[in-house]
């Protein structure tokens, strides 16, 4: 089953672009609504994953939050209508000036990484006589099982105060007057798909909240982060994850206190399949032993399969010849350059029309200008 797309419409558009199914996309966000609200939980909406416009304008009619990792974000956040009070910063790097915008649009919340940056945030709020509300990022050392280029929750990743500094930054705390602790944060890894990961995080959370009662803290804000993955292999058939599952295993594992709120920034689930890569087949190569489908996008437009070995169901849908296998390859003058191999696809000739699905998280907003490129445009389903 492939899916469905207005081939004739495309075929007046300059390749490659973006497609986003709005009705995925808003059916993704009903559901992560209403599986969150059944257990009052908070949603604020990971930005890296796609920040085009539109997209964000529509996350923002369903009420999410935003979790933003630049200034750079926190300015299109801002830009999309999104409440200054429901923004929350992260990030290892937090420069001075992104510091600042933050204090200066009194944003929810700082999720800080480190005690020097713990310590800049605290001078540069006393500079603006204001108080910074943070949580302290945590690196809960619990594994992710996933790719290793986004495994975040690791003693060995950059991310978050290490357990064993923690009572340390506790410490210090109280002598930095500018700040206030509102909350703890965690973010374990993304593409996550195997749940127990997040049971794990769950019982490493009660384990630090039973830490902090000792000290006679609790913290109103819990953060869980993003992570929850997608089905990459079968995108027209489970095209919208299964959150139910996903916030029940932390409804059934945290232990909470009266008065807690628990917040998560889901980025890949929420915009992950409702994005496809549309791409127009330049060349068909015979090579000696392999065929080559050339495309006229490249890993400038889609960088997934290049830097994680990512999956991405490809389909061409122009053609309905039987299967052949190919290799799917972009126009970049480099080997690398490579969106699948020995893939099973319908007779290709020049021309078709190829789609690379799954592309609406970390696609469009990863794509670059090498090799003097244009930055791909792109249409909605609604209005096309
Ligand atoms: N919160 C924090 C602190 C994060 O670092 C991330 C993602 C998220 C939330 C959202 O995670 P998600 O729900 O999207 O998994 N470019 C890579 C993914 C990098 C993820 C970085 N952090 C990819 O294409 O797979």
């Amino acid at each position: 089953m492939k899916g469905n797309f207005p081939v004739e419409k495309f075929r007046t558009l300059e390749t490659p672009f973006y497609y986003y199914d709005v009705d995925v996309l808003r059916k993704t966000l009903n559901i992560v609504k209403s599986e969150a609200e059944k257990y009052n939980f908070h949603l604020h909406y990971a930005t890296k994953a796609n920040t085009n416009p539109r997209i964000l304008s529509i996350i923002r009619e369903y009420g999410l939050g935003v979790d933003c990792v630049s200034g750079g974000e926190i300015k299109a956040a801002l830009k999309a209508g999104f409440s200054r009070d429901k923004i929350v910063f992260a990030g290892v790097g937090k420069a001075d000036w992104e510091i600042n915008l933050g204090l200066d649009n009194d944003i929810f919340c700082f999720n800080a990484e480190s005690v020097e940056e713990l310590q800049v945030i605290n001078e540069l709020a006393w500079h603006k006589g204001k108080i910074a509300s943070i949580a302290l990022r945590i690196n809960p050392e619990v594994n992710a099982h996933t790719h290793r280029h986004i495994t975040t929750g690791l003693q060995e990743n950059k991310f978050g105060i290490n357990l064993s500094q923690l009572e340390e930054v506790l410490d210090l705390l109280p002598t930095l007057s500018n700040l206030k602790l509102i909350g703890i944060h965690f973010h374990i890894g993304s593409q996550i798909t195997d749940l127990t990961s997040f049971k794990a995080l769950c019982a490493r959370f009660n384990d630090i909240q039973e830490l902090l009662f000792r000290r006679h803290i609790i913290l109103k804000h819990l953060n869980f982060g993003g992570g929850f993955g997608i089905d990459y292999e079968h995108p027209n058939h489970n095209a919208i994850p299964d959150f139910k599952s996903y916030f029940e295993i932390f409804h059934k594992h945290i232990k909470l206190q009266a008065g807690q709120q628990v917040h998560f920034e889901p980025g890949r689930s929420i915009v992950g399949q409702c994005g496809s890569l549309v791409s127009k087949v330049l060349y068909v190569k015979e090579g000696t032993s392999k065929k080559f489908v050339i495309l006229d996008a490249g890993f400038t437009e889609l960088i997934r399969p290049v830097l994680y070995s990512a999956y991405h169901k490809i389909e061409n849908i122009t053609s309905d010849e039987t299967l052949e296998t190919y290799d799917v390859v972009g126009p970049i003058c480099e080997s690398s350059d490579c969106f699948a191999k020995a893939r099973d696809l319908n007779r290709t000739k020049r021309g078709d029309l190829y789609a690379i699905r799954s592309a609406g998280a970390y696609g469009e907003v990863m794509a670059s200008q090498y090799n003097c490129r244009k930055l791909p445009e792109a249409y909605f389903s609604d209005l096309i």
